[in-house]
């Protein structure tokens, strides 16, 4: 049984998908009721099971209750994908306000404390289980655009490691993944790309866009036994960006280039 929030579309979407697939009843945590049946009714279509949850993670209250409708359904929690995170609005830092950093707190970091902490009592009951957390590529390396995200996205790393050492002996793994270049509904890269697939070549050293079941996979890999002696850890999910950072290859020079002048 496997709790995914933000599981309706997206990355979230596609690891709630993923997991049935594989046998998971998926209970989906979705703060957007459209969202939310059209993730249940896909998952029925290709004959899995999954339920559907609408809540805010951002408020205790709600999951709390969210808490007390699993495990009462369940008596324990074998997986968690806390996936929720926006970056948006984007707030240059000589702009931002002690409002902006609150928003990006309670986006990116606070529900992941909160989620966890709801559901980590019943996984140790329970035996056991493996937690994912869905951070960013920008939580490991500096990010100009939204420092603020970055930072809540690295501490969200850094729990990670710091949980997983924690609850090792409690038979809890806990591991992170941190995106980039994926297309989902809020990181649109098809919208206005056209023109811009030759591009892909310098974007991403792998050559191409990435897609939420390339997520999925190694949410997969993170949340199943495949994994067993895994914890700890932050895979970054990008498609070569973090390996590459700061070289792109230049198809008018034929090789990687650290100032590309073709843009
Ligand atoms: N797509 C990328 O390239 C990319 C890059 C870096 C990091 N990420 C991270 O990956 C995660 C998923 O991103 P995505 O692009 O799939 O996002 P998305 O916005 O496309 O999907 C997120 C889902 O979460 C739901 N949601 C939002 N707030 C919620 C709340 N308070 N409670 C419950 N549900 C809520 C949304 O309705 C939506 O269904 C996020 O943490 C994001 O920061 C994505």
């Amino acid at each position: 049984m496997a709790v995914v929030t933000g599981g309706g579309v997206g990355i979230g979407g596609a690891i709630a998908r993923l997991f049935a697939e594989h046998g998971a009843i998926v209970e989906i945590v979705e703060v957007d009721p459209d969202r939310a049946a059209a993730a249940v009714e896909a998952i029925e279509a290709i004959g899995g099971t999954a339920r559907a949850h609408v809540v805010d993670v951002t408020s205790d209250a709600e999951v709390e209750d969210l808490r007390v409708a699993v495990v009462g359904e369940h008596g324990r929690v074998d997986v968690l994908v806390n996936n929720v995170g926006d970056y948006r609005p984007l707030v240059r830092f000589h702009e931002s306000t002690s409002e902006s950093w609150q928003a990006m707190y309670s986006t990116n970091l606070e529900h992941v404390f909160r989620v966890t902490r709801a559901f980590l009592g019943p996984m140790v009951d329970g035996g056991g289980g493996s937690i994912v957390n869905v951070h960013s590529v920008e939580g490991m390396r500096g990010f100009p655009g939204e420092p603020v995200y970055a930072a809540m996205k690295a501490a969200v790393a850094h729990f990670t490691t710091s949980l997983a050492a924690g609850y090792g002996r409690k038979g809890i793994r806990v591991n992170g993944i941190g995106p980039d270049l994926t297309q989902t509904p809020q990181v649109d890269y098809l919208s206005g790309g056209a023109g811009h697939d030759h591009l892909w070549e310098a974007w991403a050293p792998v050559g191409r866009l990435g897609w939420p079941e390339d997520q999925a996979r190694v949410a997969l890999f993170l949340a199943s036994d495949m994994s067993s002696f895994v914890t700890g850890h932050n895979v970054p999910v990008d498609g070569g960006t973090l390996a590459g950072g700061g070289w792109f290859f230049s198809p008018e020079a034929g090789r990687f280039v650290n100032r590309p002048t073709g843009l």
